[in-house]
């Protein structure tokens, strides 16, 4: 089981080049199962919840070769409509595949996700929305059942509740729908906007008609096309508070800073000073970091994957911050750690009271999941001495060579067996 050695403290200083992102990446990766043409997806992320995906889509019939920086898909011959749980439980964005397996064949098997340290992660709200456009479904040992007899047939759907994956699942679906489809209280997350640029590219017809209403009118098939994935904004969030905790002075490149408004309007307030240019945002950390209260919420509020991170600055603040956790009901894993570590953090319920003016201490740590794992690594970078990070499996199925865009600003870490 490998893991990660930090030496501490060090300021971050230079320039991180940030990735593409993985859940835009995921969502259009199943996307292509709607296509019976090669798909060509450039500024994928080496991550392993990516290489989850190519499985489970070659486990479907997809015939994939890496060219270069460019993932060549094609689904001509695809015809298997069977997700296995060996591969959709280590990865819940599995369930994706439901909505694009159905809009092509009329059916489909994939396991029920189960759930993970964050949450129970049901998926109700996807086979609802999957039900208003006609399909029958059982579940049965773990795996969802699933037909349309008569094929996909366009309706209204007002989502329960906002959720980023279910407002996917039922985008792709209905893309091949027959007639016209209005999605309501949909997510609206940028890569929700990355999915739907990509589909509009590949010949799809959908439009936003209201700030969290879509509509799609369905078409027969969708075009060859190439696409760039988006940045990952939850990376460059991470990247950005680790300057602000370290006091560090960092530039993060490949970017699209209005997406990311919200973290560096809160990072501002933070104290820490912060430049926009294009495609770059300069960032350098404040000695005095000031208290704050935060709330997670669905885009464009603060997103709850950058929540553990933003934990770990607040310990360093001149007084105590609250931290609401509103989009997950489990997602505190990290606290327990981070108390190991000297932070003082108290949580009932939703809630994390975190005291501030706190000098992390290095220690031994357990990652629990892959926004956890780097909160670890941000406080391990302030702590003086030698901390370990173990399980860090969690951390590779979503940071792609975060050791090495480390080191190269300075940080002293490395990886063990
Ligand atoms: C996506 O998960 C992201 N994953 C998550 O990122 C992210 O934290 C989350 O959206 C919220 O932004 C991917 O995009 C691959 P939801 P998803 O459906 O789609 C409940 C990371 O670290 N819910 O918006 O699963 C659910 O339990 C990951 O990269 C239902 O009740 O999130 C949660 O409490 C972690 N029924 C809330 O809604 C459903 O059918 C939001 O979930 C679906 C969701």
């Amino acid at each position: 089981m490998q893991k990660l050695e930090v030496f501490g403290a060090n300021k971050l200083k230079g320039q991180v080049n940030i990735s593409g992102s993985k859940n835009a990446s995921l969502p259009i990766l199943a996307a292509t199962l709607l296509s019976s043409k090669k798909i060509y997806l450039n500024n994928l992320p080496n991550v392993k919840d990516i290489k989850t995906m190519i499985n489970l889509l070659q486990s479907l019939g997809s015939k994939i070769k890496f060219d270069k920086k460019k993932l060549i898909i094609d689904n001509s011959k695809q015809q298997k409509k069977f997700a296995s749980y060996s591969l959709v439980k280590t990865m819940r964005a599995g369930i994706l595949v439901l909505g694009p397996l159905l809009a092509k064949f009329g059916s489909a098997k994939v396991s029920l996700p189960g759930g993970c340290a964050i949450g129970t992660r049901p998926v109700d709200i996807h086979l609802n929305g999957l039900s208003k456009l006609g399909v029958k479904y059982k579940i049965i040992q773990g795996y969802v059942h699933a037909t349309a007899p008569r094929g996909l047939i366009g309706s209204k759907i007002r989502f329960s509740k906002i959720s980023v994956g279910a407002t996917e699942n039922l985008i792709i679906a209905a893309t091949l729908a027959k007639g016209t489809t209005i999605l309501s209280n949909c997510a609206i997350e940028p890569e929700i906007k990355d999915l739907i640029n990509f589909l509009i590219k590949a010949g799809c017809n959908l439009k936003w008609v209201a700030k969290r209403s879509l509509k799609i009118i369905g078409v027969k098939k969708i075009n060859e096309t190439t696409y760039p994935i988006m940045f990952d904004r939850i990376e460059a969030g991470t990247y950005l508070v680790a300057a602000a905790a370290t006091k560090g002075n960092l530039k993060i490149k490949n970017v699209i800073p209005n997406i990311i408004q919200t973290e560096i309007n809160i990072l501002k307030k933070i104290g820490a000073k912060i430049k926009i240019k294009k495609d770059e945002i300069h960032i350098v950390g404040n000695k005095k970091i000031k208290s704050i209260n935060i709330k997670t919420a669905p885009y464009p509020g603060f997103p709850t994957d950058l929540q553990a991170q933003m934990m770990v600055l607040l310990c360093k603040a001149n007084k105590q911050s609250v931290i609401k956790e509103d989009i997950f009901e489990n997602r505190f894993m990290h606290v327990a750690e981070l108390n190991r570590m000297g932070a003082k953090i108290s949580t009932i319920g939703n809630k994390a009271k975190v005291s501030g003016n706190i000098r992390f201490e290095a220690a031994e740590l357990m990652a629990t999941d892959l926004r956890a794992s780097v909160s670890l690594i941000l406080a391990a970078l302030t702590a003086n001495g030698k901390s370990v990070i173990n399980r860090i499996y969690h951390l590779d199925r979503g940071y792609e060579n975060i050791e090495h865009k480390l080191k190269k600003v300075g940080a002293k870490i490395r990886r063990v067996n």
